[in-house]
């Protein structure tokens, strides 16, 4: 099938190749010419493991290209929408203007039969708007949403093996023919015996946010836990580990600690609670208010964590904080827990030095006030305190005796809790952590 994937950043960039990979032919379309010229060199233009190697072998079969020019896009029978939705500024809800300005330039190259396919992330309503836009350009084109689950660090594996497949489509006969349409071009995965719903477009694009909610509710419900822990004494991994083993629970998405970042949970429980009062039914969100609240608190806790190490001030104090990125296995610093503890120390007089293993250069972008050092070690020499702030493989296994002989002083905040507490205790470190004694 001749594919066009509009938008090549982390969605759209993996999403072509991985079509690609699936047999067809994909043109990918990005406006910043620079991401595309890296994209038709065959290189990723972010870290993601396995995008690379992707990358070379859909290039090398000739069926993967990309461009600017939004006319190329002309022959292709299916059409992905996967450009980003970013909050607003200085508000809660969701900005489309990206997903408005790709259709606008994709309409007046639709044919009859063409499929459109929404991949971002929006608020629920957006797709009915778009349909309606698209029908009067081509009224033989049709919308299908198909909202995008996958996981940075996973997500070629989420996009070639995704655990469900959501259409959100048009009633009646459109609706049917572009579920056909969409069926052939994940023959591969529903042939693996991938599930599949298929729903009304309210129901795909809120099945989107209702599952980014539910995880960020569970990341704060555990972090919430660990704020009881701490006014206790209690363990909140152990918590963790006894609650988990309930399988209506599971322990998946309870790791206490700095909490969500990144560039979809925060924006979209925000977005979802600002489209839910534009409809009448803020009350019924009000609780991800909370969820937001506490997962911001953790954020300021691992602050004064670093404080009380340091003996009641941070002013002055050499600070090495290992991470930038919100999570491992990532290069994006977008809403990352780690540079928001790293600068609210800069700020607050201490001396900080933050280290990545692949997000420097997006985090000097972001925060050029902060110091850089490219290895742990580098950012840990001479170090009052180390903060873990993105649990990285690389600094889960450090030997808390051979990075003791480097720092000033062995003080160690875990703000993932991911390090063994005995083993760097024994080491001489003063360990604290989230929600442990
Ligand atoms: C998320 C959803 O998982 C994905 O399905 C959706 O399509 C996009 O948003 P992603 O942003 O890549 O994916 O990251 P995810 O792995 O969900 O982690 C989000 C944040 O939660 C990270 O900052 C991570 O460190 C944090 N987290 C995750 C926790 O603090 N505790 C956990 O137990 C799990």
């Amino acid at each position: 099938m001749r594919i066009s994937v509009i938008g090549c950043g982390y969605l759209g960039a993996v999403h072509a190749a991985c079509m690609a990979q699936l047999g067809h032919e994909v043109i990918g379309v990005d406006v910043d010419a620079a991401k595309v010229e890296l994209l038709a060199d065959g290189r990723a233009p972010f870290y993601e493991p396995g995008l690379p190697e992707l990358l070379d072998e859909a290039m090398a079969t000739g069926r993967l290209r990309f461009t600017t020019d939004i006319a190329e896009v002309a022959g292709a029978r299916v059409h992905f929408v996967c450009v980003g939705t970013p909050q607003k500024r200085g508000e809660n809800a969701a900005d489309l203007r990206y997903v408005d300005a790709s259709v606008t330039a994709l309409l007046p190259h639709l044919a009859a039969g063409d499929v459109v396919v929404g991949k971002s992330t929006v608020p629920v309503g957006t797709a009915e708007r778009l349909a309606e836009r698209v029908v009067a350009a081509q009224p033989e084109a049709t919308v299908l949403w198909n909202p995008e689950f996958l996981r940075e660090g996973f997500a070629v594996q989420d996009t070639l093996h995704p655990d469900r497949i959501v259409y959100g489509v048009a009633p009646g006969p459109a609706g049917a023919r572009a579920t056909q349409v969409l069926d052939e071009v994940y023959a591969g995965p529903l042939s693996d015996g991938t599930p599949q719903v298929v729903t009304d477009y309210a129901t795909a694009q809120l099945v989107k946010v209702a599952a980014n909610s539910f995880l960020a509710t569970k990341i704060s419900f555990i972090n919430a836990m660990a704020e009881l822990c701490e006014a206790t004494g209690a363990d909140v991994t152990q918590l963790a580990d006894a609650i988990g083993h309930d399988v209506r629970i599971g322990r998946r998405f309870l790791n206490a600690g700095l909490g969500f970042g990144g560039g979809c949970l925060p924006k979209d429980i925000r977005a979802f609670m600002a489209r839910a009062g534009e409809l009448g039914a803020d009350q019924a969100l009000s609780f991800l208010r909370e969820v937001d609240a506490i997962n911001m608190r953790r954020r300021v806790r691992v602050v004064d964590l670093v404080r009380e190490v340091c003996d009641g001030s941070i002013v002055g104090r050499r600070v090495a904080v290992l991470g930038a990125s919100f999570k491992p296995d990532s290069d994006d610093v977008r809403d990352s827990p780690a540079l928001s503890v790293a600068a609210q120390m800069g700020l607050q007089g201490a001396r900080v030095v933050v280290t990545d293993p692949q997000a420097l250069a997006n985090a000097e972008r972001a925060w050029p006030s902060l110091t850089f050092a490219a290895t742990a070690q580098e950012a840990a020499a001479g170090a009052d305190v180390v903060v873990l702030a993105t649990e990285w493989a690389e600094y889960r296994a450090l030997d808390p005796v051979a990075f003791g002989e480097i720092v000033a002083g062995r003080r160690i905040v875990d703000g993932r809790n991911v390090l063994d507490p005995v083993a760097w205790r024994a080491a001489g470190w003063h360990y604290r952590a989230l929600g442990r004694p």
